[in-house]
């Protein structure tokens, strides 16, 4: 946990912004995966870890916008815990850690928030994620849960999202330590892959190195030949010599920050030319977006140079023709690359996404495109001193799009179809990494892991 003062400075600042009214931060429960005692791994919301870094399930909070007063609402565990699950800290000794000097137990919640609808205050509370939380704010606002969505306080979320999206030293070091972790697996993950071994059994290893460290994963690992396939979660294929496997895999720290790194392993320790080419366009692509990271450049413009530099990248295939800013200004270089660049990352790995999307991404000039491709960026806006964001290019062939697109003759001047059909066997490759923006540029969070040709090479298994 971080110093007391750390979350009381957060919650003064919080309550600062938001300005009045009451807070209410509410903390996860159990979730159970078929029965009721039979449990997912308690993760905490993130906002609430953020302002309150107590890891226990079944809490809540108000915090006094007016007053700047903060309350911490739970019950201390009876008998049965002392049984089941052993002594847990009081809820006093849990509130002390943080710096909140009142408690309450969760029955006194719902009577603090009339009192204070009674007095015609505003209850702010975040956009909800979870069923529970839901029925648990209807509950508590006398509303039916249908309406609980669309009453979550726009003031709370932008107010957190600020104060989140920057990061301390401290969370930085946080960050820093998800990421060795993320290292490990990787170099495991290199060194592992090699033909003949199937996916599942590589998958394995990595969540086994996180677990044998006491660690979470930040999401669930994507590891495949498939890599064309964005979010596939398929780990049955049998490696080959030759294949390309996209890796996308990391760990949480103690605290609960993530780490979201992608590497693509060439299956026999060598690429091809063809890859080579592939390869060294979407590594360039991502270093030539690393180095244009800086305070004040909208991330959308940083996801068109990436864009710009991998359709250069690719020119000896002949995919694209004429000129590759036109060949990015009009979408067509999608049919490689058709995510975003990168989005922020923090406590969660997609940072903040739970407040809204758009909410986290957009605003201040840049709204989100409604273009194939470019669409699906999640971050658009200017970045920030102190902002962590994940610089992702990559370049997927995925042979349904290819069909689909020459069948309407998408960007019939600018893509030779013919030649995209010829890499229907081709994958995918993404290279990602997280990177600090700093006060003049960005830097790479971790310890560096292998990313240029000859590095992977070096490491890879024949
Ligand atoms: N690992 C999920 C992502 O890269 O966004
Ligand atoms: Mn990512
Ligand atoms: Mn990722």
């Amino acid at each position: 946990m971080f110093s007391p003062d750390t979350y009381r400075a957060r919650r003064a600042e919080l309550a600062q912004k938001v300005g009045s009214g009451l807070i209410l931060l509410i903390g996860n429960v159990d979730s159970p995966f078929n029965y009721t005692d039979n449990i997912y791994p308690f993760r905490q919301d993130s906002s609430f870890l953020y302002f309150f870094g107590l890891d226990l399930p079944g809490l809540a909070a108000l915090i006094d916008a007016d007053s700047g007063e903060a309350v911490l609402f739970g019950d201390d565990g009876g008998l049965d815990s002392i049984v089941w699950t052993g002594p847990l800290p009081t809820l006093a000794e849990q509130a002390a850690e943080v710096a909140v000097a009142r408690t309450e137990g969760l029955a006194a919640l719902a009577g603090a928030i009339a009192a204070a609808r009674g007095q015609g205050r505003s209850v702010h509370y975040l956009p909800p994620y979870r069923g529970e939380q839901r029925i648990q704010l209807a509950a508590l606002l006398d509303q039916p849960v249908a309406a609980i969505d669309a009453g979550a306080s726009d003031a709370l979320a932008r107010a957190v999202i600020e104060l989140r999206a920057v990061k301390s030293a401290a969370e930085i070091a946080e960050m820093e330590n998800a990421l060795e972790i993320a290292y490990r697996m990787h170099l495991l993950a290199l060194r592992s892959a090699r033909p003949g071994v199937r996916e599942q059994e590589i998958v394995g290893l990595m969540q086994g190195l996180a677990a044998s460290q006491g660690r979470a994963l930040a999401y669930n690992i994507i590891f495949s030949r498939d890599g064309h396939i964005l979010h596939n979660h398929g780990h049955g294929h049998v490696l080959k010599s030759g294949d390309l496997v996209v890796n996308d895999a990391g760990a949480e720290s103690p605290l609960h920050y993530a780490s979201d790194i992608t590497r693509t392993i060439p299956v026999g320790g060598r690429f091809n030319e063809r890859q080579k080419v592939v390869y060294q366009a979407v590594l360039d692509a991502q270093l030539a977006a690393i180095a244009a990271m800086k305070p004040g450049v909208p991330y959308r413009e940083v996801h068109d140079l990436a864009a710009r530099v991998l359709v250069e990248g690719l020119a000896p295939l002949g995919l694209f023709r004429g000129d590759a800013a036109e060949v990015v200004a009009s979408g067509a270089y999608a049919l490689v690359f058709p995510h975003g660049l990168g989005h922020l990352i923090g406590l969660d790995v997609h940072d903040l996404e739970g407040l809204g999307e758009d909410r986290v991404g957009y605003g201040e000039g840049v709204t989100r495109s409604a273009d194939f491709g470019r669409r699906s960026l999640r971050l658009g806006r200017p970045l920030r001193e102190g902002w962590v964001v994940t610089v992702e290019p990559g370049a997927y062939f995925i042979p349904a799009l290819i069909e689909r697109w020459e069948a309407e003759g998408r960007h019939a001047g600018q893509i030779d179809y013919a030649v995209a059909r010829q890499f229907a066997d081709f994958g995918g490759i993404r290279i990602e990494d997280d990177v600090l923006v700093t006060a003049d540029g960005a830097r790479v969070l971790g310890k560096p892991i292998p990313k240029t040709i000859a590095e992977v090479e070096a490491l890879a298994s024949a």
